[in-house]
């Protein structure tokens, strides 16, 4: 895989799947622009990235908020004038009961979760609609296909299950103009997201799993790098596990 001249936008790419992602664009030459909460990290990690010899730039994106991403595309588009990957990888959890979810949790995870894709989405679709050529790719989850997870996530599943909605949606509309969208669902992931789970809660986890054991973020970033490649050339519409087998039956 070769990402030369590629560019890249990555949101959440200062830390688990996204930051793995973000340095590995970068290994392959990408041209790597994090979008993040979290500054100082993300210029961390473009610094990791143009000490390999390609270019990175870091942006303070809280996805939440429009108009950081409209500032941040803008930037980048006047620098490169295309963008032609985009990753979301941005995400909270929740992994409270339903009886004790409040509409603030709600509303937190659906902004972050769904609505954050939906406005990197509608920022930079109609700039690779002009260019004919995009690839979208949405980390969206098990929990989504499944409806939540072990331990409740019932809010979070349910934001994830939009994002494949969105991603579906997505795929037909661009297809037209050769954008693929395509969205990954990780199972258990060993990133700062699960850092809480407590041993008994990982057992029961790795024991619904058949490879036996969590993803690393490298796992999920080999899917996410093919997905986005010039070599997934007939690829779009398609929700991929990568769970070790956690879906199956
Ligand atoms: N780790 C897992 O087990 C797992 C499983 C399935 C799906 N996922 C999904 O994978 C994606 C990446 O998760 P991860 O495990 O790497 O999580 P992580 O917590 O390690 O990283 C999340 C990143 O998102 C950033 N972020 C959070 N809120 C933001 C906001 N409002 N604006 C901009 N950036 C923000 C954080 O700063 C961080 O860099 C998420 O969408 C998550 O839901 C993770």
């Amino acid at each position: 895989m070769d990402f030369t001249n590629k560019v890249i936008v990555i949101t959440g790419g200062c830390q688990g799947i996204g930051k793995e992602t973000a340095l590995e664009f970068g290994r392959l030459k990408g041209n790597v622009n994090i979008f993040d909460i979290n500054l100082k990290e993300a210029d961390k990690i473009s610094k990791e990235i143009c000490s390999h010899g390609a270019e990175s730039h870091a942006y303070q994106v809280d996805v939440t908020n429009r108009s950081s991403i409209s500032k941040a595309i803008k930037d980048v588009f006047s620098h490169y004038g295309r963008i032609d990957i985009l990753v979301n990888s941005a995400g909270i959890v929740n992994t409270k009961p339903f009886t004790d979810v409040t509409e603030n949790d709600w509303d937190q995870v659906m902004n972050v979760n769904l609505r954050g894709v939906f406005y990197t989405c509608h920022e930079i679709f109609p700039i690779m609609v002009r260019q004919k050529y995009g690839k979208i790719l949405n980390i969206a989850s098990i929990a989504g296909k499944k409806g939540g997870g072990f331990f409740g996530n019932t809010v979070y599943g349910a934001s994830k299950a939009g994002v494949i909605g969105l991603t579906k949606g997505l795929a037909r509309e661009g297809g037209p103009y050769g954008i693929h969208v395509n969205a990954i669902c990780p199972g258990p992931t060993d990133t700062g997201m699960i850092k809480d789970l407590n041993e008994s809660a990982r057992k029961t986890l790795i024991n619904n799993i058949p490879l036996r054991k969590f993803a690393k973020p490298r796992d999920i970033a080999n899917a996410i790098l093919f997905l986005t490649s010039d070599l997934a050339s007939h690829i779009s519409g398609e929700i991929t596990d990568v769970d070790g087998g956690a879906l199956l039956d």
